[in-house]
């Protein structure tokens, strides 16, 4: 049997009158990589922020790892194994990519010479070590992104949750994201994806979850999400559709 790492039960982010999360549930199986997709404003990041305990949400429950971690801080949230990235790429612009790393890596080193190791690890894997004295603001957003992960990494994660790691990224960027993906999952890293560039994580992912307007309106296989009727209604048909005329315009 599958074992849960994370279970989303019933959660509900109001601001003010807007219901931003509606009775959200779902879950995570431990070595999946999940995918949340949905519409501008469905509500997807602002879940991130409640699982990460940036919100706590209004009622629900979010369970790690046969935890209750509703409301705690993010700090003992990454401590126990969850961690995210951001929409908005933070990196800390005055430091090196290594000092960014290493930022991350003192969450569970005893001492620098640790924090070190797991930094230099942590590069060579996210392919960013060449460019480790590099300052940090001066890198592409492709790398920029590779940093937020690789900043995440180094924190030592059961389970990390990408916050649209691909968007504004070229086809080759966006094939090399995929292929981190798959290998961070290889390395046992469970994943809940956020993401709007459907060719690149329907492929890697085992299941995807739809939230629309705060509801979460679908759930199954990469498979059966492209071809449900309310998801393409939603969300898909408008991407899909767009697409198509573009290619046929170009025949
Ligand atoms: N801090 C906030 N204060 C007030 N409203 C917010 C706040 N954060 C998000 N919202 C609103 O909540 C809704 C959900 O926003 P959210 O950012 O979670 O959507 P999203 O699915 O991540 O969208 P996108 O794909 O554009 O990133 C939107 O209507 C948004 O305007
Ligand atoms: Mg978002």
């Amino acid at each position: 049997m599958p074992r849960p790492l994370l279970e989303i039960q019933n959660v509900t982010m109001k601001f003010g009158n807007l219901v931003a999360n509606d009775d959200v549930s779902f879950s995570v199986n431990e070595g999946e990589i999940v995918s949340l997709i949905g519409p501008n404003g469905a509500g997807k990041t602002t879940l991130f922020n409640c699982i990460s305990g940036f919100y706590k949400p209004v009622s629900g429950k979010i369970i790690f790892d046969g935890k209750d971690i509703t409301g705690k801080s993010t700090h003992e949230i990454t401590l126990l194994g969850l961690t995210r990235t951001f929409q908005i790429v933070k990196p800390l612009k005055e430091m090196t990519v290594k000092e960014n790393v290493l930022t991350g890596a003192f969450l569970h080193a005893k001492n620098k010479k640790e924090a070190e190791q797991i930094a230099q690890k942590v590069l060579q894997t996210t392919h960013l070590w060449e460019k480790k004295d590099m300052l940090a603001g001066s890198l592409t957003i492709a790398d920029k992104k590779r940093l937020e992960i690789a900043r995440m990494l180094a924190t030592r994660p059961r389970m990390m949750m990408l916050d649209e790691a691909m968007a504004g990224l070229n086809r080759t960027e966006v094939k090399e994201a995929m292929e981190l993906c798959l290998m961070l999952n290889r390395d046992g890293i469970t994943l809940l994806i956020v993401e709007h560039v459907m060719e690149a994580i329907m492929p890697i992912s085992n299941r995807v979850v739809v939230l629309s307007a705060g509801k979460k309106i679908a759930e199954g296989s990469p498979e059966q999400i492209i071809n449900n009727e309310e998801v393409i209604k939603a969300y898909l048909g408008e991407r899909y559709y767009a697409k198509s005329r573009q290619a046929n315009s170009r025949i």
